[in-house]
């Protein structure tokens, strides 16, 4: 099992170390959509709710439609499927090491600080691990220096965007000159895409799918339709070579009946989406602006729901204050790269995100 620091969300066990109710405090530790899940796809689970009294189907069909229809609409006009270029999972961590499972690299190379979950699979599969770090005086922008230190020793390499925790987004020219070098070098290109939906304008690396076979997208749908209970995500490849025993060694109905429906719907629930992006455009902007203007921060611009940034008093230990306001935030201590005056926050409801304000002002004046 994962250790519980290791991500965010961990409300339960925060709250009993400060002796409060786990829902009496205001998570902006883990980032999920604050819209909640979508009320489309509760009417849907309420409706068919006697859908759990079958076994899903073992190959998830109409699922696997349902996401090559959002990806590629013009499919029913085009003589190819994509449906094979698809594989669902009980969520993207199951993918992950699904993944590495299958194609067993033996050295990879992962682009930190980011997800702890690409370092957990690897070492499970006993791979040697290389890190490209990020670096602060580069604002942790993805430079041309990934592009050097690609090398054909490696059998894979992995990259978040945007990346969690620091929020944010390669230009997308490196992005395929990072495709093509490491194509040329035979390096699978596993992308981590789980938070590309909250960039309405940045559609990835989808199109890139079919020329690039060494290329492995991963998508989350927990965080966007805010259903981390009930666990969806895919990872999308042209290469059958590593999909299709991916598909034969799984075990069968991963995904439940609920979340293989959510999969099914959520994509048409196209006013939650536009909901989505409009909550975001205000409070994204909102949220930037009023932790920019806390002379103590140094604050990284968002491009998805969360915001990264770095504490400039080293005495403080802002996750514990912030306990003490009943708000839970990200420490990111425990990432290669970061020091425990990195933070991240998830964006929220104006109300929260005013809260959140409200409490660092107040944390801020009395430090000061
Ligand atoms: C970058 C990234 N990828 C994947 C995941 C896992 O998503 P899921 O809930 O679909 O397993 C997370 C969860 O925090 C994440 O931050």
């Amino acid at each position: 099992m994962a250790k519980s620091g290791q991500h965010g969300g961990n409300t339960r066990q925060m709250a009993e170390k400060y002796g409060l109710n786990a829902e009496d405090l205001l998570d902006f530790s883990a980032n999920i959509n604050p819209l909640g899940m979508p009320q489309t796809l509760r009417d849907a689970i309420i409706d068919q709710m006697s859908c759990v009294e079958r076994y899903p189907d073992i190959d998830y069909q109409q699922l696997h439609q349902a996401i090559a229809r959002h990806h590629w609409p013009q499919q029913n006009t085009s003589p190819e499927s994509y449906e094979n270029y698809i594989v669902a999972g009980n969520g993207a961590t199951e993918l992950i090491f699904q993944w590495v499972q299958q194609t067993r690299p033996q050295r990879a190379l992962i682009v930190e600080p980011t997800f702890a979950e690409y370092r957990r699979a690897l070492t499970r599969y006993s791979c040697d691990i290389e890190a490209f770090m990020l670096r602060e005086e580069e604002g942790f922008e993805v430079t041309e220096r990934l592009l050097d230190a690609l090398h054909d020793g490696l059998d894979c390499l992995f990259l978040c965007t945007p990346n969690n925790p620091t929020g944010l987004m390669p230009e997308t020219t490196l992005l395929q000159r990072l495709l093509q070098r490491t194509a040329e070098l035979n390096i699978n290109l596993f992308v981590d895409e789980s938070f590309i939906d909250f960039i309405p304008e940045n559609p990835g690396l989808t199109a890139a799918l079919r020329d690039f076979p060494n290329l492995f997208l991963l998508r989350s749908m927990t965080k966007f339709y805010a259903i981390p209970g009930l666990r969806l995500g895919y990872l999308l490849s042209s290469n059958q070579q590593v999909l299709t025993p991916l598909r034969d060694i799984r075990e069968p109905w991963t995904i439940n009946a609920f979340a293989a429906l959510g999969g099914e719907i959520l994509f048409e629930d196209h006013a939650y989406a536009k909901q989505t992006y409009r909550w975001l455009k205000a409070e994204q902007h909102a949220l930037y602006q009023g932790l920019s203007q806390l002379p103590a921060l140094t604050v990284y611009p968002p491009t998805a729901n969360y915001i990264f940034f770095r504490l400039n008093q080293p005495d403080l230990d802002l996750q514990d204050a912030l306990m003490h306001h009943k708000i839970l935030i990200r420490h990111c201590a425990n990432y290669p790269g970061l020091s425990a005056r990195h933070y991240r926050v998830a964006i929220k409801s104006h109300q929260d995100n005013q809260q959140l304000l409200q409490a660092l002002g107040e944390i801020f004046s009395h430090a000061a």
